[in-house]
């Protein structure tokens, strides 16, 4: 037995019995970072977390107050694995916001976060050794999910347009060719996380056209969508497919994540199955969170609130995108159209993995690109997000990062490992 087998038997004394579908479990790169990165000399790159101060806390408190002393037990009570009814209604005036008009409160499913809602999908749709396709690189949290139900997770390519057609019929060929069984392409189409794409409004026919030739599940996870740059917003792919398409979002980025309420829309087949699933797993989302999130939204001007989010992270993304123009020229970044993420690529020759200790010494922290991958790749990427820092906590964070960066690189030079000049 190796040294490192016995010292984890001393420390488990269950280590032998776990299921299978356990040893893939693992804790993420960015969960590791967060002890470090939320010290306050530390300005964050690293975490995805919304900044929730403009919430009007007080009234609100007051309101839910109120709610809690009208509604009587029912706040306290167990609900239904479908989720409340009235929140549901109250969903269908957000997606229409996002083009789907054809859905009615009874095709909503309320889950604890999207999170449970991707391991629920996951659950009633894969065996082990079923092939999920997903973008390259892919959010960290659905890689835990997809892991955990021990799917192969094939990738397909994005470039500044997101998700290539070509490039995910390619991936569902390949995996036909070679037996396997491809249950759903997952796709994150709008401000990407961590990638910052947004798929083109031109792909999104074209790639639900291939998903129903192959007859490929699609399930769109769209927790960003509402919080756009510009003066528009994106059409759901679930607005052009109701039969093809499980659609996730989430009050996590547009109220607050700590409420854990978010929602899918499914056909009715796989609507049900989510439903026994919540019941299963949960019994029941939360009523106190769910009417918590209805008492906001039947009180205040949501649309509001939202539009001044998105003028708060626009703000912020351009601080950021003017600090890397300032600091750090000769890394290459795709602007994002919305989100909280940006997805920074540094000159070859340079590890973002073996580069983040020294980053976090020179009090600035980032997530490896090798976060989102499943196969050890993107140690040449850096995903920073511009969410939760201020403006001016953004470049003070841009300028340490660059000192750590700039050194590395000086080193790569003089050693020869890089093609990149220095400024
Ligand atoms: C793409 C994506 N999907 C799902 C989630 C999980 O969201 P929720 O808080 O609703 O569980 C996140 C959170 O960061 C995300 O970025």
């Amino acid at each position: 037995m190796t040294e490192n087998k016995s010292q984890v038997i001393k420390n488990d004394p269950w280590f032998g019995s776990y299921a299978s579908r356990a040893e893939g479990m693992r804790a993420s790169e960015i969960r590791a970072l967060f002890a470090v990165a939320s010290r306050p000399e530390v300005v964050s790159l690293a975490g995805g977390m919304p900044y929730l101060d403009y919430l009007p806390f007080d009234e609100l408190s007051e309101l839910v107050a109120k709610m809690l002393r009208e509604q009587g037990t029912k706040a306290w009570q167990y609900g239904s694995a479908q989720g409340d009814p009235h929140l549901r209604e109250r969903i269908l005036d957000i997606i229409r916001l996002e083009h789907i008009t054809d859905a009615q409160a009874d095709d909503v499913v309320i889950t604890n976060g999207s999170q449970s809602g991707l391991d629920l999908i996951t659950r009633i749709m894969c065996n082990p050794g079923d092939v999920i396709i997903a973008e390259d690189p892919n959010y960290v949290g659905a890689l835990g999910v997809f892991r955990s139900f021990q799917t192969e997770v094939v990738n397909a390519h994005m470039d500044a347009d997101g998700l290539i057609p070509q490039s995910f019929e390619e991936a569902i060929k390949t995996s036909i060719a070679q037996g396997k069984h491809v249950k759903f392409l997952y796709t994150v189409p709008n401000f990407h996380n961590p990638a910052g794409v947004t798929m083109s409004v031109e792909r999104r026919p074209q790639i639900l056209e291939i998903a129903r030739k192959y007859h490929v599940l699609v399930v769109e996870d769209n927790p960003y969508g509402l919080l756009s740059f510009e003066d528009k917003t994106y059409p759901a792919l679930r607005s052009y497919d109701a039969d093809n398409v499980v659609y996730l979002s989430s009050f996590s980025k547009i109220i607050a994540p700590g409420m854990r309420v978010a929602w899918m829309i499914a056909p009715p087949g796989i609507r049900q199955k989510l439903v026994l699933g919540n019941e299963s797993a949960i019994l029941c989302p939360p009523n106190m969170s769910q009417m918590t999130i209805s008492t906001y939204l039947d009180n205040f001007d949501w649309k509001q609130q939202i539009k001044e989010y998105r003028g708060m992270y626009k703000s912020r993304c351009d601080a950021m995108d003017d600090a890397l123009h300032t600091y750090m020229p000769y890394c290459q970044w795709n602007k994002p159209r919305g989100g909280f993420y940006m997805w920074v690529k540094i000159p070859d020759g340079l590890d973002a993995k073996a580069m983040l200790p020294r980053a976090v010494t020179a009090r600035v922290a980032y997530v490896s690109g090798t976060a989102f991958y499943d196969n050890g790749q993107g140690a040449d990427h850096m995903r920073l997000s511009f969410c939760y820092p201020t403006e001016d906590e953004i470049r003070e964070g841009i300028r340490r990062l660059s000192t750590v960066v700039d050194d590395e690189l000086s080193t790569a030079q003089l050693f020869g490992t890089t093609s990149i000049e220095k400024h």
